[in-house]
């Protein structure tokens, strides 16, 4: 039979393309805890992945039928596709969905916001057509994350022989939240969701908060099952790489920048509202009030990536981030000793650079579905880094024991547990560490995507 029998698809791919100068295309991977987790799943594994275009290199790429094997980019319109990206999935969904709305940030569903999740709905549309026409009868077909809600409900339509699955990668909030959602919106998710076989979350914690919006505004779950893939570091790859030549040069950089004898608090994220980032920095310099003898002793690395720029609450975060790391530096630096280091340019290569430094790992977010970073920081970190972990990550749900616990929004708590961080023995770390690191690699990328697409199978589709 034709077509693929197991598919991918998400939104970002695992690849982007940009137009060199002299006209080639040159290939980069994609960033994220969703694609870190799929891309485990090469060409060689024969799944075909299906993705979103979304820069004019990747656009380029389809025109000339120049993708990697193993990759369908849909070039869906432009406009289509940023109303879909930016003004539904990007503003509304992961707002809903990471519980950042609080007065006076909260929606408004105008006649603008009806016209993009027409939007939405022919972009999750394009997919599932996509899907249909890839698919091998009987096919597997695994749908990633809140840009693609409405894609299995269709899917299952215009093929009802296929195996369905769908992935969260974000948290899900609890029906008092959730139901800020116009009731007819928040219908068309839910239902849209349901036509899968299998829905998968990265904790219990987003699992039953699914279910219980389930119950209270789509009558239950139906005939879906719902499953906990807790997806963790990839160990062996993390390691390898972290000690090739580029990231060993990298660490002979950081380490002039750090200077002589300084302790490392380090953190790596996506610039972005739901990391709360600003408040880590404020935790930051109230560790320098409470506890002076850290000053010229301990520099925090923060790695903040710019993601989304096309959405002026991302731009205006990035700008506030920026604007706290300097007042610091103004406020505490000396002539030898910048407290920040405040570093926006995506670089990989120097975020492992930075892990392997790390004495402490800092992950405050105010929510998020997993946190890849609070899993990999320990693994690879030369010295065995402390974590200090936000007790509304999902990776709390594995790392809490061995981790200090804080409430995101508590600076003065954030700051204590910096101090305990940085004060820990090194006994006591090392331990810790070594059980960190085994919960954090128990279930690496490629056996996470092996286990959904067992499940799947199991399930027999309903065609
Ligand atoms: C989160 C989402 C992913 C997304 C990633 C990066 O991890 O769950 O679906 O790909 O963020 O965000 P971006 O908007 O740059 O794709």
């Amino acid at each position: 039979a034709q077509g693929a029998q197991v598919l991918v698809a998400s939104n970002r791919g695992p690849v982007s393309y940009t137009v060199e100068d002299d006209g080639s295309l040159r290939a980069k991977r994609g960033g994220g805890g969703l694609v870190s987790g799929l891309s485990a799943i090469g060409p060689d594994a024969g799944a075909l992945w299906v993705c979103s275009a979304l820069s004019d290199g990747d656009r380029e790429a389809v025109r000339r039928g120049a993708g990697e094997d193993g990759v369908r980019m849909l070039d869906i319109p432009a406009d289509v596709h940023a109303d879909a990206y930016n003004g539904i999935a990007n503003s509304v969904l992961w707002f809903v969905h990471h519980m950042l709305y609080q007065t006076p940030l909260e929606p408004v569903f105008d006649a603008e916001f009806r016209r993009q999740w027409a939007s939405y709905e022919a972009y999750n549309r394009a997919f599932a057509e996509a899907l249909a026409e890839e698919s091998a009868p009987g096919a597997a077909v695994l749908v990633q994350d809140y840009h693609l809600t409405l894609v299995p409900g269709m899917l299952r339509e215009l093929r009802p022989d296929l195996r369905i699955a769908h992935f969260s990668h974000t948290p899900w909030a609890p029906p008092e939240y959730f139901r800020m959602l116009p009731d007819d919106i928040a219908g068309q998710v839910l239902r849209g969701m349901l036509g899968a076989d299998r829905l998968g979350f990265l904790t219990h914690r987003w699992a039953d908060a699914f279910t219980a919006c389930c119950e209270r505004f789509a009558g239950g779950l139906g005939d879906t099952r719902i499953g906990v893939h807790g997806l963790g570091a990839d160990a062996d790859f993390l390691r390898a790489r972290s000690h090739e030549a580029d990231v060993e040069e990298r660490i002979v950089a950081l380490r002039e920048e750090i200077g002589e004898g300084r302790r490392t608090i380090v953190r790596v994220d996506r610039t972005e509202l739901s990391k709360n980032i600003v408040r880590g920095l404020l935790a930051y310099r109230q560790l320098l009030d409470d506890h002076p003898e850290w000053r010229e002793r301990v520099v925090h690395i923060a790695f903040a990536y710019p993601s989304r720029q096309d959405l002026a609450v991302y731009r205006d975060y990035t700008a506030e981030v920026a604007r706290v790391a300097e007042e610091i530096n103004e406020r505490y630096g000396t002539e030898g000793w910048r407290p920040v280091l405040l570093h926006l340019k995506d670089d990989f290569a120097r975020s492992l650079a930075a892990y392997r430094l790390a004495d402490v790992a800092l992950v405050n977010p105010v929510r998020d579905g997993m946190n890849l970073v609070a899993k990999e920081a320990p693994v690879v970190s030369d010295a065995g880094c402390a974590l200090v972990l936000s007790r509304e990550a999902g990776a709390h749900e594995e790392l809490g024991e061995d981790a200090l616990t804080v409430n995101p929004y508590d600076i003065v708590e954030t700051a204590g547990a910096l101090h305990e961080a940085l004060t820990m023995g090194p006994e006591e770390r090392a331990e810790r560490a070594k059980r960190l690191t085994a919960a954090a690699t128990a279930l690496p990328p490629a056996r996470w995507f092996l286990e959904q697409l067992e499940a799947l199978r199991e399930t027999g589709g309903r065609g």
